[in-house]
């Protein structure tokens, strides 16, 4: 089994990779998780009509910052034109991969033709994958759901399509669009889609650990996973995997290690995003790195624990109470 994946002409040095997630995945969490191992790390979605009007929130997702791993942007829109105008600013920016999302449910942004909508319009779909590949010479990708509901499970025809234009890999979300984030992600449905393409098929959905992982790859027969919840409060997790996957023992970080590794992320946040934001920003993943903390084995008092370090507002009580638990 091979080791690592080949996206256009990028090579990723695993096959385990970070999914764009909107709220989690800003440049703070990409550096740590690269910083631990992780190949591939995909920003937030970019909006690109309000990347180009300059929306702050906008233009800090699509922040690349400095860290050792690949840079992916994730865009996001209906407007070919503003698609080409965020892929040539992503290559412009550092970026290795641009990808485009075809796959957010939500209703806000199926209801303006974007995200899952275009898995219903393939002639839209088309056109901002043609704009796109045109305007960038890094490799473009595609993110999809199987389809917009069981009726209609055309990832198969989609990812063809996308072959067809230019689009260097798809990842596919084992749901459809009507499932939101219900149900069980069907796996051994993208072995459709990796029967119908040639380029590299990734799959992704419900992979929280190795066995999970394993039987990911298995049933789809893809050439690479893609994580997306389960990296809350475990941003090692992608390296952690591709460990598992190579046949190599790997343990998750733990005690003073995590410790060191959680007020890293907290005060790279605050640099980032400056004290207030910063740490609101930094709450979620604090709430998380407890939720999943090893310290005990008790999740009620890990609860009361995350209770009260999210009320604290200030970093240096925060890090003390953390070192009380992890060290
Ligand atoms: C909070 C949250 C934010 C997400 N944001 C994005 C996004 O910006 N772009 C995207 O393509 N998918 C997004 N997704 C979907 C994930 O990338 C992934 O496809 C989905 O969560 C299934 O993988 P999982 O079961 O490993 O979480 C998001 C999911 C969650 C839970």
């Amino acid at each position: 089994m091979a080791q690592s994946l080949k996206i256009g002409d990028v090579e990723i040095a695993g096959r385990a990779l970070i999914a764009p997630m909107t709220g989690v995945s800003d440049l703070p969490f990409r550096r740590m998780a690269s910083k631990l191992g992780a190949a591939y790390a995909a920003t937030e979605m970019v909006a690109c009509a309000e990347l180009e009007r300059g929306r702050p929130d906008v233009v800090r997702k699509f922040a690349l910052g400095e860290h050792a791993g690949l840079k992916i942007v994730q865009l996001i829109g209906k407007d070919p034109d503003f698609i080409a105008r965020g892929a040539a600013l992503a290559e412009a920016s550092g970026a290795h991969i641009v990808d485009l999302n075809f796959g957010c449910p939500a209703k806000e942004v199926t209801g303006v033709l974007c995200g899952s909508a275009l898995m219903r319009d393939f002639d839209a779909a088309s056109r901002l994958m043609e704009a796109a590949v045109s305007a960038t010479s890094r490799p473009v990708t595609v993110k999809m759901r199987m389809g917009w509901d069981d009726g209609s499970r055309n990832a198969p025809e989609l990812a063809r399509c996308a072959e067809a234009i230019g689009i260097k890999a798809v990842t596919v979300h084992g749901r459809t669009r009507q499932q939101f984030y219900k149900g069980k992600a069907d796996w051994a449905f993208v072995r459709q889609v990796k029967a119908a393409v040639s380029i590299p098929v990734i799959v992704n959905g419900d992979i929280t650990d190795g066995q999970r992982a394993r039987e990911a790859l298995g049933q789809s027969g893809a050439d690479g996973l893609m994580i997306g919840r389960g990296v809350y409060g475990r941003p090692w997790l992608a390296a952690h995997l591709d460990s598992h996957l190579r046949g190599v023992e790997s343990r998750e970080p733990s005690g003073h290690a995590r410790y060191e590794l959680i007020v890293e992320h907290l005060q790279d946040s605050l640099s980032f995003y400056g004290r207030e934001l910063g740490l609101k920003m930094f709450k979620k993943h604090l709430g998380w790195y407890i939720e999943a903390g090893d310290y005990c084995d008790d999740p009620v008092a890990r609860r009361q624990d995350k209770a009260r370090l999210c009320r604290l507002d200030d970093d240096t009580h925060i890090e003390r109470e953390l070192n009380a638990l992890f060290c």
